[in-house]
């Protein structure tokens, strides 16, 4: 089945119609670690530094959020680069060392300026990416480029997704910041009243054309802790046997933009658009690969469609701890300076790790183009 751009009718309809649930009660176990607003962000701490931290490294990437509102995001013909690689990555990966972090998930590279690449280059990062999920490229130059430079390396792949709940750099709403103030002290008043601060997710998969190729990249952080984890979620739809996959082909389900608009607004924040939820298969083919990639979240997934709630999720459940329990399938990346993550987010679930002391920045910028709308193709044995 070929990705559309639009909406059939019937999905359509069951989309407003569950969405107008979702508005109206939220569901689901959406949950916020790491909030973020202009309430939450020091900035004379930030720009000055005090007597116990110094200021911030990158004060131009300081998040602020705009009072502006911003349109719905339109359609748009995804290209695909990776389609256009070369196979033996000759222009990325010549120079370059590649070791892989674990047997099923993420490769960490050394010794090429992603910067520096040409056209044939980026296509074969997208490819790389494609296969390896998550690749952290060590000692470049991001941080310290024009941010114009930087999101235009990262427009090669697609239009930036602005966030609905994001601050931005002044002048640029189409990075989506990372950010945690040195002297903020947050994280001790959410573990008083939770265990843990993992948050597996997807970016952004209630919009319509969700990421695919997707950079985050270090600005500041603490000296241990503060990794992110990634899941191969096409390794996930293998482990499940021949049976099992079969009765997820077919089956869709709603993601909703509501609830981290609604906890924005509740903080006193900004949202900068209508949140939306879309309709996505929760089995997904990657579009160069053809592998397919379980499709669900527990941070934006809200209900399988067709499904009454109780029946929903029991088997959201089954397939968010499937994910989150598979260590092998995982990686652990660690930020060092100098480090960019690229990523796939059609085919990987991530999560950030709330775990270095208060007093410690953690700063850093996503780049987050927009892809094809997810699609699924037949089940085969
Ligand atoms: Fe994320």
């Amino acid at each position: 089945m070929a990705p559309g751009l639009v909406d059939t009718v019937a999905d359509r309809t069951v989309d407003q119609k569950v969405e107008q649930v979702i508005a109206e009660t939220p569901q689901g176990v959406y949950k916020e670690a790491f909030a973020q607003s202009a309430h939450s962000t020091n900035y004379e701490a930030e720009l000055k530094g005090s007597a116990k931290h110094s200021p911030a490294k990158y004060p131009h990437y300081l998040p602020y959020w705009e009072d502006t509102t911003y349109p719905p995001l339109e359609p748009f013909e995804a290209v695909e680069h990776g389609k256009d690689a070369h196979p033996s990555f000759p222009n990325l990966l010549a120079d370059a060392t590649l070791k892989d972090i674990t047997a099923n998930c993420g490769a960490e590279v050394r010794g090429i300026q992603l910067s520096k690449l040409n056209n044939a280059g980026k296509d074969e990062l997208a490819l790389l990416v494609a296969q390896k999920k998550v690749v952290a490229f060590r000692d470049q130059d991001f941080a310290d480029l024009p941010i114009q430079e930087a999101l235009e390396f990262a427009e090669y792949y697609g239009p930036s997704h602005i966030h609905h709940a994001s601050g931005a750099p002044k002048g640029f709403p189409r990075v989506h910041l990372v950010h945690r103030s040195a002297n903020d002290t947050t994280a001790q008043d959410f573990f008083s009243e939770r265990t843990n601060s993992i948050t597996w997710h997807t970016d952004v998969s209630f919009e319509m054309q969700p990421p695919g190729t997707t950079f985050l990249y270090l600005l500041d952080g603490p000296p241990a802790g503060g990794d992110t984890l990634f899941a191969n979620c096409a390794e996930a739809y293998r482990r499940l046997s021949p049976a099992f996959q079969e009765r997820l082909h077919g089956l869709k389900a709603v993601h909703s933009g509501h609830e981290q608009a609604i906890n924005a607004r509740a903080r006193n924040s900004v949202v900068r658009r209508e949140p939306i939820s879309s309709v996505h298969p929760i089995v997904r083919t990657h579009p160069v690969t053809g592998e397919k990639a379980l499709y669900v979240n527990a941070q934006f997934t809200r209900r399988i469609v067709g499904f009454k709630k109780e029946e929903s999720d029991y088997l959201l459940k089954f397939l968010y701890d499937h994910i989150a329990l598979g260590a092998d399938l995982q990686a652990r990346v660690k930020w060092e300076k100098g480090t960019v993550v690229v990523w796939d987010n059609r085919v990987t679930a991530h999560t950030a790790i709330l775990d270095w002391q208060d007093g410690h920045r953690r700063h850093l910028a996503r780049l987050t183009p927009q892809a094809e709308r997810p699609y699924e193709t037949p089940f085969k044995v």
